[in-house]
């Protein structure tokens, strides 16, 4: 699934701006991301974090900058092929989960597998079930799930497919110490066993240490931990 070259960054985003109800929310933003590469992105509430990796995953477009995944210049990919190649190579786990509440949850987890046209479907779902203890729930709706269990869902659909980039607003956010320490863990197993990169961007310092940087959303810039 990963068409990441070795050395090539997995994302780059280059001079991004997203100005919002005229008032510049990300300005001249740039990052180069790795593979292997796990990046905590911390930053005060309304500083423009889910923003940022709504851009990333080509959701939202850039109002000035450009936005490069494994090659692919997303910004300026139309719809809706851009839909397509995000399904295919971007792992996104949504602030607010997103579930689809018609849907059962094994069935939920199976979507990025539908739009890729993978097989094993079956197989990649329980595995996933199994690693973060939702095997149990396959069969329900979301409507009968905890905060806690959607989240856990929601990363297993994220995850599914094997992207080369993930991208994770604030996955630990509704998990006791001990669930999010295993997704932390299953974060870093997935970044050197799919070879892909991840952002994680959290509130929480302890999951940030985690990951092999940490930077800070501020005044529309990603500035470094300890400058
Ligand atoms: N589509 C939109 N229309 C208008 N304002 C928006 C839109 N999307 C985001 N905003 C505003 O942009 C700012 C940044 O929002 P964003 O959700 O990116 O913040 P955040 O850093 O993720 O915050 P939190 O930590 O609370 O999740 C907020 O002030 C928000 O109200
Ligand atoms: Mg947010």
């Amino acid at each position: 699934m990963n068409p990441q070259a070795t050395s090539a960054p997995v994302l780059s985003l280059e001079h991004l701006g997203r100005v919002i109800d005229s008032n510049p929310l990300l300005n001249d933003l740039n990052l180069e991301l790795s593979a292997k590469t796990r990046l905590a992105i911390m930053g005060q509430s309304g500083s423009g974090k889910t923003t940022l990796l709504h851009l990333a995953s080509g959701m939202d477009q850039p109002d000035a900058g450009r936005v490069v995944v494994c090659g692919q210049v997303l910004s300026e990919m139309p719809e809706p092929e851009r839909t397509q190649w995000r399904a295919q190579h971007i792992g996104l786990v949504f602030q607010d989960f997103n579930l689809i509440d018609s849907l059962t949850v094994a069935e939920n987890i199976e979507i990025p597998l539908w739009l890729c046209g993978l097989s094993d479907r079956q197989e990649r779902i329980q595995r996933l079930a199994e690693a973060l203890e939702i095997t149990a729930l396959l069969g329900r709706l979301p409507q009968a799930l905890s905060g806690g269990e959607k989240q856990r869902v929601a990363i297993a659909r994220a995850l599914v497919h094997e992207p080369a980039l993930l991208l994770a607003d604030e996955p630990t956010g509704s998990l006791d110490e001990t669930n999010a320490a295993a997704v932390l863990n299953l974060f870093s197993d997935i970044t050197h066993r799919l070879n892909c990169a991840v952002i994680v961007v959290t509130h929480d310092p302890k999951a940030a240490e985690t990951c092999d940087v940490v930077m800070h959303l501020k005044g529309g810039k990603l500035l470094p931990d300890r400058p």
